[in-house]
């Protein structure tokens, strides 16, 4: 018997060590044989490509950004505006002849701003340009007049606790980067309200500036006061640190009616392309339809949920059907956290093993870069062989980081996510103020955005295996 086995087990021996990625058993593609079938995707690719950037398809998801952006405009969480954006959403994504398109109800926050003014009284008159920040609390009605003291940073802030007592903290941090920055504005309020200021304004999370305050969620904690707090620009947070470093004594009426009402309901919309031979396994391609309620939320997030509509448009154009089901979801209410995303993860977590690989795009559409991709070292591989596909428009580098707020919560329980990359040199001139229109985008730039989520998404949905985890 012993002797039996081990002529079954040399028998197999040389079947198994093909490095098979996905499990430890002899059915699966060697690296090489995944390489070869990825390799015969070239003319899809081309076709792709060719449509979406000399073709038919030639400036389409600008145009239909456009038009959507000119007829909603801003689409905050809990606005009609939104709800209004979700109804066009269903309406043309069931005219262009997408499969199972349909609404998931979810609840989200509903804070609407109200009006808002800052004024310098001392040492001299000057209207200070704000933007409240989303989830603050109001002013009462006569506003908040106080002495000003400006910080560069939390540590300075606690060394001169003492000062901050009843104060409007101005915080005036360098812009180092967006991950870096960002947290003056997520728990500014709650650092100034801890040592006692009675407001705080926050120097805009910017790389660029014309005195244009750049708005965004922030958060409170409940064993700390709850102060107002609004973002100003950078000139006024650079002019006030200016005057305070002269012994200048500043004071500043802030007046905000900003309010937050009970969440309301709200939807996620999905629109798919069935898989013609594993329908029940997807690839999802996204973006968030919520937006801020200044500018027109075209960069942010317009560009990625309509390159994302037009990846299914593309492939449906050039009669092609995956053999994986190939999902749009436009996420509602990411601005105010990943709201929708989280109850969307909630929901299907139950399927996770058949989500192949999740992306989106909320990082611009400007010139594309590559992907960036998280996901085990096998997956990555066989992404780099996707992104070979890429060289007639040479976007093929693959970088870290593969997931956005909407798509974390998958990428954090192990399914491979990716993101597009761009340039976002001027992402963060625009990001979340009344600059992000119709003008930031760029017809060409978005076809190449697009050529690149269609190739990407419609060759793992359609090569024989899931990505490895
Ligand atoms: C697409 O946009 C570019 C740049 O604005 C323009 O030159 C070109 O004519 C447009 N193509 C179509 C088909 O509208
Ligand atoms: C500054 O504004 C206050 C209140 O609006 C006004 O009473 C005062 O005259 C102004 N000062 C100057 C120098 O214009
Ligand atoms: C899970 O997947 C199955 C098969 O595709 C589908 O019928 C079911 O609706 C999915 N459940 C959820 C919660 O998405
Ligand atoms: C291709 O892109 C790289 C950057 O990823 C750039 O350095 C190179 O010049 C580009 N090549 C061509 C032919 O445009
Ligand atoms: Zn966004």
């Amino acid at each position: 018997m012993k002797f039996l086995f081990l002529i079954v087990f040399i028998y197999l021996l040389p079947q198994c060590t093909g490095k098979p990625l996905i499990r430890d058993d002899c059915h699966q593609h060697t690296f090489e044989e995944i390489k070869r079938e990825i390799a015969g995707y070239s003319d899809i690719a081309k076709a792709i490509i060719n449509l979406a950037v000399n073709g038919n398809a030639q400036n389409r998801s600008y145009e239909r950004l456009a038009n959507f952006v000119d007829t909603i405009g801003p689409r905050l969480s809990g606005s009609k505006n939104l709800e209004m954006a979700i109804k066009y959403m269903f309406r043309v994504l069931q005219e262009d002849g997408l499969e199972n398109v349909h609404l998931e109800p979810v609840k989200v926050p509903h804070w609407e701003r109200g009006e808002e003014s800052a004024m310098m009284l001392a040492p001299r008159n000057h209207s200070i340009a704000i933007l409240g920040l989303g989830s603050s609390v109001a002013t009462p009605p006569e506003g908040i007049t106080a002495e000003v003291l400006v910080v560069t940073s939390f540590d300075e802030l606690h060394k001169r606790s003492q000062d901050a007592k009843g104060k409007i903290v101005v915080y005036n941090q360098p812009f180092v980067s967006y991950e870096e920055t960002v947290k003056y504005r997520l728990l500014g309020a709650v650092e100034a309200g801890k040592v006692g200021a009675v407001a705080s304004l926050i120097r805009s999370i910017a790389s660029f500036s014309i005195n244009s305050p750049h708005t965004g969620w922030q958060w409170y904690q409940s064993d700390v006061p709850k102060i107002p707090t609004a973002c100003i620009s950078v000139e006024d947070a650079e002019m006030m640190a200016r005057m305070s470093s002269r012994g200048t004594r500043i004071v500043v009426t802030l007046k905000m009616g900003a309010k937050t009402y009970t969440d309301i309901v709200s939807f996620n919309t999905v629109a798919e392309i069935v898989g013609s031979k594993y329908p029940e396994q997807v690839v999802v391609v996204s973006g968030h339809l919520d937006s801020w309620d200044v500018g027109q939320g075209a960069m942010d997030d317009g560009g990625g949920a309509f390159i994302s509509w037009e990846a299914l448009s593309l492939i449906k154009d050039l009669g092609l059907r995956p053999k994986r089901t190939l999902r749009l979801v436009l996420w509602t209410a990411e601005e105010p956290g990943g709201v929708g995303a989280e109850q969307y993860y909630q929901l299907h977590k139950g399927n996770i093993s058949n989500f192949d690989i999740v992306m989106e795009s909320d990082s611009g559409t400007f010139m594309p870069m590559g992907l960036a991709f998280t996901g085990s070292d096998k997956a990555r591989a066989i992404l780099k062989e996707i992104m070979q596909l890429l060289q007639p428009i040479n976007v093929t580098n693959i970088y870290e980081n593969g997931g956005e707020t909407d798509t974390d919560y998958w990428v954090r329980n192990g399914v491979p996510g990716a993101s597009l990359r761009d340039d976002i040199s001027k992402y963060f001139w625009f990001h979340h103020t009344q600059g992000d229109t119709m003008t930031v985008q760029d017809p060409s730039q978005m076809n190449l955005c697009a050529a690149v989520w269609t190739v990407v998404s419609y060759v793992i949905a359609d090569i024989e295996e899931m990505l490895p985890r």
